[in-house]
């Protein structure tokens, strides 16, 4: 049985993320179960280089705490293709780290006000990073492709799931059930990743 601990203070990554592993049949733990408390700066210019940092900072206070246990964090961004990308890995602080997400949905309706349905393509980026207790990492890649809608529709899920519509369900991804987010997002497409290149021969 593999043991886990999730680097992320997000509710709403730790929830979806907890969910997706023990479904799998991990034994998973937050950051508070685990006994730590620490705040990591988001300061990489990809999503890889602050999955990895997220992960090493928390196993490396593990470690001091004597606990030597696989260690894993997310990055992940909404990438908006009218928008040249943005705001992409810079999802976190887009109008500041602490800005309600209700006002950063707004605000991306209003940037996109006149672009048609067709121009309104999007994706989910998610990076995740593992970080062993000898100090190896592996990291893994995965994307939803989406559009932004045109008003915010839904009450499940976090942060820009209200306006990010999935065409094949005809529906945002915060109108979607939990259980299917978890079985369809990039989330879950880069952790099956992840868990499917985990060395087979042990974590040591
Ligand atoms: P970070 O990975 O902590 O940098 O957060 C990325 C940003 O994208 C945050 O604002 C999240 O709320 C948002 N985000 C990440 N994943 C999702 C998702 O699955 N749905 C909606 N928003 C997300």
């Amino acid at each position: 049985m593999i043991s886990i601990v999730l680097a992320t203070k997000n509710p709403g990554k730790l929830k979806e993320m907890k969910d997706i592993l023990e479904e799998w049949g991990y034994t998973v733990q937050s950051m508070a179960e685990a006994g730590v408390e620490l705040d990591v700066l988001e300061d990489g210019d990809t999503y890889e280089e602050n999955a990895l940092k997220k992960a090493s900072e928390v196993s490396r206070a593990l470690k001091r705490a004597g606990c030597r246990i696989l260690t894993l964090a997310d990055d992940s961004g909404l990438e908006v293709n009218a928008l040249s990308g943005e705001p992409g890995v810079y999802s976190s602080r887009f109008l500041g780290a602490d800005t309600p997400h209700v006002i950063k949905n707004q605000k991306i309706l209003d940037l996109l006000w006149d672009v048609p349905k067709e121009n309104r393509t999007a994706r989910f980026v998610c990076v995740v990073a593992a970080v062993f207790p000898d100090g190896r990492t592996l990291t893994a890649r995965a994307a939803v492709e989406g559009r932004i809608a045109h008003d915010v529709r839904g009450a499940e899920g976090f942060g820009f799931d209200p306006i990010f519509d999935l065409p094949e369900y005809d529906q945002t991804m915060a109108e979607i059930p939990a259980l299917l987010k978890n079985k369809i997002s990039h989330r879950a497409k880069a952790l099956q990743q992840l868990m499917e290149a985990l060395p087979a021969g042990g974590l040591e």
